[in-house]
């Protein structure tokens, strides 16, 4: 235990994670990641942390040795009595999860949605996430002093907590803490869910939950929590304003000092060039031999041409239009008659997106490869074999791939965005400094001018490119950090609720 961390003689902060993702058990992108570390780094600061997850169809109880426990029973607004099973595993051996068994609800192939198609009950299935997780600490006796939810599946619960407050339940004494990892999905849905909670028509108000005759859930977490993050400084501020703000700017202006920006980390137990298990070489700063390597076997598996002198740009993502989509139809056809260099995208999502990149791999081959699907090994595999990693992202409330870049001394190529901007240092061509390049309009032109001025760099001044390699894999984002921040607003929404 981190004796600054808490205070001598008392008990440790109990902090219960309630979340729809938690990698590596369930994961779409950066929210599954956040909430894999960032409990490690608190309980290394002493503080007790559980987490509560749906128990989903893809995870696999015999690999992550999942142990039964008694089941819950929860019963929901109208009397609606929902048995869960409740299974217990540890995250890395070091963070208690609890799993949420529901096969109506969770035994599905996806996360929120079918192949894109968005399952129609999402705010009952995570609503009784919440329910089901109040429960199971209720059962154990275990009362957390925090309630931590993440973006719209779990935001309700701040609103929960108020309700059951009111009622006399004792985890309603928990305070509710919020982070926002996405402004942009709030989870809007039908009214009828308000029953299904509990929650009568006294939060059915513009200042609770309602928005255009519907239920808006991250509205409802924006002004029910005691206190509320979100994952980068700038990102905070851009949401404080409209367009970032989706229509919510107002709501979260309204908070005050109760809302802050917290820059992710990056674990590195997980994104290490020196240990990785998933890359065909380990390297480091002092000697990159092994990046070599690895970008030589990149490209042999994704059938591009074996040449160490071209440039390799990478991506790994989630294809949606906040990731620069549309810049990255209109410039990378010009760029790549323009310019030599390859391209290896791994990712899915959008279908238009997804045959856009099918098309590029067709039109030109042996310079552009495409994996359309979701791989944790070929992800790790192109941020250690590629030379520069391309995430134009309109916006970008933190991103961890850049961070992931950084490490791999893959230099990032951004638009100058929320967390990318934060994150990535700008190439100055006087020095030869700098930890990647960013373009400040997000316009298809400056992504092609950025991709440009990278090509140039590489083929023109190769020592800034080692320079800017060494600078970025010295580059540190440790959870650590960020996990103090996060313990100081724990402290602060406990004091208000009289802790
Ligand atoms: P976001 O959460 O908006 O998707 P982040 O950069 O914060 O963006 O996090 C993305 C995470 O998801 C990273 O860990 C990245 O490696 C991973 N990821 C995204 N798409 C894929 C994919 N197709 N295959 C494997 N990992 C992916
Ligand atoms: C979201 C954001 C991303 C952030 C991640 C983890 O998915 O899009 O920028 O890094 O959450 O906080």
């Amino acid at each position: 235990m981190d004796i600054n961390s808490v205070a001598a003689g008392s008990p440790p902060l109990k902090v219960l994670f309630v979340a729809s993702e938690c990698a590596p058990f369930a994961k779409s992108g950066g929210l599954g990641d956040v909430v894999g570390s960032l409990p490690k780094a608190l309980r290394r600061l002493g503080a007790d942390v559980r987490v509560a997850l749906p128990l989903y169809d893809s995870i696999a109880r015999e690999k992550y040795r999942l142990v039964e426990e008694p089941s819950c029973r929860v019963v929901c607004g109208g009397g609606e009595v929902n048995g869960c099973g409740v299974w217990r595993g540890m995250n890395d051996g070091e963070v208690p999860v609890w799993f949420i068994e529901h096969n109506r609800y969770y035994a599905r192939p996806g996360i929120y949605d079918d192949h894109g198609a968005e399952y129609g009950d999402n705010a009952f299935r995570f609503g009784l996430l919440c329910m089901a997780a109040a429960q199971v600490c209720h059962d154990r006796h275990w009362l957390p002093d925090v309630v931590h939810v993440h973006d719209w599946p779990t935001a309700v619960m701040a609103v929960l907590l108020d309700a059951w407050r009111k009622a006399g339940v004792p985890l309603g004494r928990a305070a509710g803490v919020l982070t926002i990892h996405n402004q942009g999905y709030q989870g809007y849905y039908h009214p009828s869910a308000l029953g299904y909670l509990g929650l009568g028509s006294e939060y059915f108000t513009p200042d609770g939950l309602e928005a255009w005759g519907k239920i808006n859930l991250l509205k409802g977490g924006i002004n029910y929590a005691d206190a509320i993050t979100t994952v980068s400084p700038t990102y905070a501020r851009e949401i404080l304003g409209e367009p970032g703000g989706n229509g919510l700017s107002g709501y979260l202006q309204r908070r005050g000092d109760d809302f802050v920006g917290i820059l992710n980390g990056a674990d590195y137990d997980v994104w290490n060039p020196e240990t990785d298990r998933l890359i065909p070489a380990n390297f480091r700063a002092t000697s990159l031999i092994g990046k070599g390597q690895c970008k030589r076997e990149l490209q042999a598996q994704m059938g591009l041409a074996q040449d160490a002198a071209v440039p390799l740009f990478g991506m790994v993502t989630r294809l949606a239009a906040q990731k620069g989509t549309g810049l990255l139809r209109e410039a990378l056809p010009a760029a790549l008659n323009e310019m030599q260099l390859q391209l290896v995208v791994l990712g899915s999502g959008d279908h238009d997106d997804e045959n856009f990149f099918r098309w590029l791999a067709r039109s030109y081959p042996g310079r552009v490869a495409v994996e359309i699907g979701f791989s944790e090994e070929l992800s790790h595999r192109i941020q250690a074999g590629s030379d520069f990693f391309l995430m134009p992202s309109l916006f970008e409330p933190c991103g961890l791939s850049q961070l992931y870049a950084l490490r791999y001394g893959t230099l990032p190529v951004v638009n100058a965005t929320g967390g990318l901007e934060d994150t990535i240092i700008q190439y100055n061509q006087g020095e030869g400094q700098g930890t990647g390049f960013k373009f400040y309009t997000p316009e298809a032109n400056a992504l092609r001018a950025t991709i440009g001025w990278a090509v140039s760099t590489w083929y023109d001044r190769p020592s800034h490119v080692t320079l800017m390699r060494e600078q970025a894999m010295q580059q540190r984002f440790e959870w650590e950090a960020s996990a103090r921040k996060y313990l100081d607003v724990y402290r602060r929404a406990v004091a208000k609720r009289g802790g």
